[in-house]
């Protein structure tokens, strides 16, 4: 019996030995001194493992066979540190007690979480360390100059801090001359004038990553070449917005063994260089995201571009976003050995490619040629020699016939092609008329991603449920019932908006893997009848979008288990009954869009205490009464406030001046946006813990605020320029208060057809922003106040059917209204009504003042786009894909962080927004 215990102890200890640490040599005896100092240094990090447990699990004597320490196996000292693979959260800094570790030679400590602390300075006098990895793990502050004295570093990586700068030059590194790989990628190097210089004599780097570093301009003047290091294989200069003049000189004096060579983002001009040619082992070539064009020569073919096209090892060829133009469809066929091959965000013209294009492409992997205007027309029944498994054509010409050609793509072709059939799919925008083919559904489930939205791909779904991650239908024709979906354990998508999908939603109580879904918009379809009550089980849904259907009866009070939710929409339905008090729990909304509706009720006063994060509430075209609660004045975040075409009595609430963020110029980026990101597949280990994701997708939902106003509707494509109040069509009674003077960034402000009284606020002109300024149909009386004329940007007033009089103030702006803007008052006078204010006008008739009739005309206007209101629309999905494999950490870091979050998508959109290129960018490795 004790034998057999001792047997299985054995055992155990075995397969620890082989989980844990691979290594199980008697000879590795801890030595107390070094023992003492790893414990000192675990108690100083006070490290929590990411989901909050211990992340140590130091307690045995041995010390070499604790997590993450490494001994010599003969002579039992530490040599190596890595606590990598078990992200912890740091919340102290780090006990200089690692100098007690004398044989330390490797340290890393890459995406952990130090939560900003600084790279501490006693690092340089760990005089062996020929490794330093510290790269991801959210330090702060200067680079320790003193790092210099590590003369027996090989690797160096300090890449994806963002808050992590040099000061001054880069001269320490020159020191360090037995580097063979640096990463210093998104640290500030903004002062480091000396960074070519000390690269090209680093006698033997091979990898140097300097992705946005903010890298200053080198004049090729200043330039020293001589006996520059030409032993670098990899390369990555991207995203430093740098000059050919910048790069080119240099580059090309240390380039002659580059394997991979990144260059995007930068500010490349003129044709591709020849000297590109020369690069006899590049492999893999990122110019993408500049303002290159193809020169004379590269159309016809016999220019660099070609030539490396032909060497048998070139991989990866990325000119995405730069201004090629003319025909690339003569050369682009000679390219014959990429895998990777992505054109985008170029205009080639009326180009046509066919299938003798592609005939030399067996290799291909990876296509994108997205945003080009090209025509793809292939003849029906081709078989590519190539096995794709990402497919992006968004807005080419493919159409009108479904492309056939795709359902080969999920076949095994070409056994000795590296097989992984299609996994990523965008053939959006591309003019397709036609019915889905009855085998996509058959072949093309359970992809990563699907893209066919903005066609007019019609037809029903099977009954069967369909496995999907992120899917776009939408802006299609599509029919039938919604069909029942099935998502697993990724993050996923489903937008189905704007086209003809009938009957009841109540599938949605079926989704296998409801849990996964963040973003569900069904929008604009024919939907109709009653919202089942099963929301319990959406969890992690952050967008819902179920406007403009014709959904009735009350809203389902599970709609308050969507803890997650931050955008609403169930605008245009014929919704009743009073708002569940459930809803009080989503208080994560920013956008709640109610309007058009019959709802009925008193408009509760939890919205203003629960809903805190709110920044647009609409609930205009329903029933509400009674008055506008006090509580509503505690949304600082609001920025659009729509109460219209009701039946609010009552007077405003002094308090509004509240809404801090109509109050005050904030310099953050008011838009709304629901980022969604999603790591793609990745696998569950054993503790549960994420795999590593094989691809990071981004999908941005941006909120569109649409103002119509006398026919013309403007579209604030940034919500968050647009700061409204429209109150208008009510019973609302009582003065303007003083305090609504003081929402001195409001655009809109509409209290129009309501029983207003008393005089217009005195101080109305200290609403510098105000454009639309609605008072009429109402009982205003006394003069206009002359600081109505200092408001230099009113492009609409209106004034009239008020019992308002005395001259009106002179201003140019005032006097180039219509007359109709102050017409029928009592007795108003002046330009621009007449000439002076000694002809005294008759008085005009009994004012007409706000009536339910009134409202219902109101009504009509707006719907036939006349009156005024806020139509908010979702800008779609626009997705931005992140394939290269070095960079995930650091995006997959951000998940945790909103701020940094919009750090990321800043850095990484930055360039396309700038040129205005909507839509969706790759990378690849
Ligand atoms: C540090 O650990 C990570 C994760 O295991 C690994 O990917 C990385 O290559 C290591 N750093 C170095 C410089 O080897
Ligand atoms: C991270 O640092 C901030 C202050 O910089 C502190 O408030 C926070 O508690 C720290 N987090 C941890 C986990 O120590
Ligand atoms: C770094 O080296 C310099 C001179 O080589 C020396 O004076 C200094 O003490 C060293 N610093 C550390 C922290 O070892
Ligand atoms: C980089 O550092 C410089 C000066 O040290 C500073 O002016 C600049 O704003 C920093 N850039 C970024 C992006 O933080
Ligand atoms: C395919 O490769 C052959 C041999 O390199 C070349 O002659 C031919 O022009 C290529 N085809 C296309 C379409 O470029
Ligand atoms: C769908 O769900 C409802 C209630 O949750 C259940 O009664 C019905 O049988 C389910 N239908 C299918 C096809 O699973
Ligand atoms: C308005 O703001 C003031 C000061 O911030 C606060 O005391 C008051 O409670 C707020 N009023 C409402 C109704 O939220």
């Amino acid at each position: 019996m004790s034998s057999m215990r001792s047997h299985k102890l054995v055992l155990f200890f075995a397969i620890s030995c082989l989980l844990l640490h691979e290594k199980c040599t008697d000879a590795s005896v801890c030595k107390e001194s070094e023992r003492k100092a790893l414990l000192e240094f675990q108690h100083s990090l006070q490290a929590l493992g990411v989901s909050g447990n211990d992340a140590f699990f130091w307690i045995s004597e041995e010390c070499c066979l604790w997590r993450g320490v490494y001994c010599n196996s003969f002579t039992g000292y530490v040599e190596m540190l890595d606590f990598s693979d078990q992200p912890l959260v740091v919340a102290g800094t780090i006990s200089p007690s690692l100098l007690k570790l004398h044989h330390l030679t490797s340290l890393n400590f890459s995406s952990n979480d130090f939560n900003g602390s600084l790279i501490p300075e006693f690092f340089a006098s760990l005089k062996k360390l020929k490794l330093l990895d510290l790269s991801n793990a959210n330090f702060r502050g200067p680079i320790p100059s003193l790092l210099g004295n590590l003369s027996m570093l090989e690797t160096l990586r300090l890449g994806g801090n963002g808050r992590v700068f040099n000061v001054g030059k880069l001269e320490w590194l020159s020191h360090l001359s037995r580097l063979k790989e640096l990463d210093l990628s998104f640290t500030n190097l903004s002062n480091a004038n000396d960074w070519s210089q000390v690269i090209s004599h680093l006698p033997l780097l091979q990898k140097l990553s300097l992705r946005h570093c903010g890298l200053p301009s080198i004049s090729s003047s200043s330039l020293s070449l001589a006996n520059s290091s030409t032993s670098l294989t990899y390369l990555d200069l991207s995203d430093n917005n740098l000059p050919s003049s910048a790069i080119y000189p240099w580059l090309f004096n240390v380039s002659s063994n580059l394997v991979s060579l990144d260059l995007s983002s930068n500010q490349l001009k003129g044709p591709i260089p020849e000297a590109f040619g020369n690069m006899k082992a590049i492999q893999e070539l990122y110019l993408n995201d500049n303002l290159l064009v193809l020169a004379e020569n590269q159309v016809r073919g016999d220019s660099g571009l070609n030539e490396i096209g032909k060497l048998p090892d070139f991989r990866v060829l990325d000119l995405g976003y730069n201004l090629l133009n003319g025909s690339i469809s003569k050369s682009i066929g000679q390219l014959s050995n990429l895998r990777v091959l992505r054109l985008p965000g170029n205009s080639f013209g009326g180009d046509v490619i066919s299938e003798a294009h592609f005939s030399n492409f067996t290799y291909l992997q990876k296509l994108d040629l997205s945003y080009t205007s090209l025509t793809l027309r292939f003849n029906s029944g081709w078989i590519p020699s190539f096995q794709l498994s990402q497919l992006l054509l968004c807005s080419c010409k493919l159409g009108p016939r479904f492309p056939d050609w795709l359902r080969t793509q999920m076949d095994v072709l070409n056994p000795d092609v590296e097989i992984s059939s299609i996994d990523y799919l965008d053939i959006s925008a591309s003019g397709i008329s036609d019915s889905l083919p009855y085998w996509f559904w058959d072949k093309f489930q359970g992809l990563s991603y699907i893209n066919m939205s903005f066609n007019r791909i019609s037809g029903t779904f099977p009954n069967n449920s369909i496995h999907i991650i992120h899917l776009d239908l939408s802006s299609n024709n599509f029919s039938g019932p919604l069909p029942r979906f099935s998502l697993d354990y990724n993050m996923g998508t489903i937008n189905l908006s704007k086209s003809k999908f009938t009957g009841s939603v109540s599938p949605i109580c079926n989704f296998t893997g409801a849990v996964y879904l963040t973003l569900f918009d069904l929008s604009n379809n024919l939907f109709s009848g009653v919202v089942p009550d099963c929301f319990g089980s959406f969890p992690f849904l952050t967008a819902l979008n179920l406007g403009d259907n014709s959904f009735s009866g009350s809203l389902p009070s599970s709609l308050g288990s969507l803890v997650s939710l931050e955008m609403l929409s169930l605008r245009g339905n014929k919704f009743s009954g009073v708002l569940p008090s459930s809803l009080q729990n989503c208080a994560k909304l920013k956008f709640l869009d109610l309007s058009d509706n019959e709802l009925s009720g008193e408009i509760p006063m939890w919205i203003g205490q629960k809903l805190s994060s709110l920044v647009f509430l609409s609930l205009q075209g329903n029933q509400f009464r009674g008055r506008i609660p006090h509580q509503l004045c505690g949304l600082k975040y609001l920025q659009i406030l729509d109460l219209s075409v009701n039946k609010i009595s009552g007077t405003i609430p002094p308090c509004l001046n509240n809404f801090t963020s109509m109050a005050k110029k904030v310099s953050l980026d008011r838009r709304i946006e629901h980022h969604i990101l999603d790591t793609g597949p990745r696998f569950l280990s054993l503790e549960g813990v994420y795999g590593e994701p094989i691809w990071i997708i981004q999908v941005r939902y941006v909120d569109e605020a649409l103002l119509t106003w006398k026919g013309t509707k403007q579209s604030y494509p940034q919500l968050g320029l647009l700061l409204a109040i429209d109150l208008s069509c009510n019973k609302l009674t009582g003065e303007i208060p003083e305090e609504l003077s003081s929402l001195q960034e409001l655009v809109v402000l509409n209290l129009s057809r309501n029983l207003f009284n008393g005089k217009i606020l005195q101080k109305i002109g200290y609403i510098r922003q105000l454009e639309v300024l609605d008072l009429s149909r109402n009982k205003f009386s006394g003069n206009i106040p002359t600081s109505l004329s200092e408001l230099t940007f009113l492009s609409n007033l209106n004034l009239s059917y008020n019992d308002l009089s005395g001259k009106i103030p002179t201003s140019t702006q005032l006097q180039s209204f219509d007359p109709s803007s102050f017409s029928h008052n009592r007795g108003l006078c002046g330009p621009p009504i007449s000439p002076n204010c000694s002809m005294v006008e008759p008085p005009p008739g009994k004012p007409t003042v706000g009536s339910e009739e009134d409202c219902d005309e109101f009504m009509k206007w707006f719907y036939t786009g006349m009156g005024l209101g806020f139509a908010v629309g979702l800008w779609g999905f626009c997705s931005v894909v992140f394939f290269k494999r070095s960079w995930r950490h650091s995006y997959y870091r951000y998940l945790d962080s909103a701020k940094d979050w919009v750090y990321v998508s800043f850095v990484l959109l930055k360039t396309r927004l700038v040129r205005r290129i909507k839509g969706l960018s790759t990378r690849s490795d």
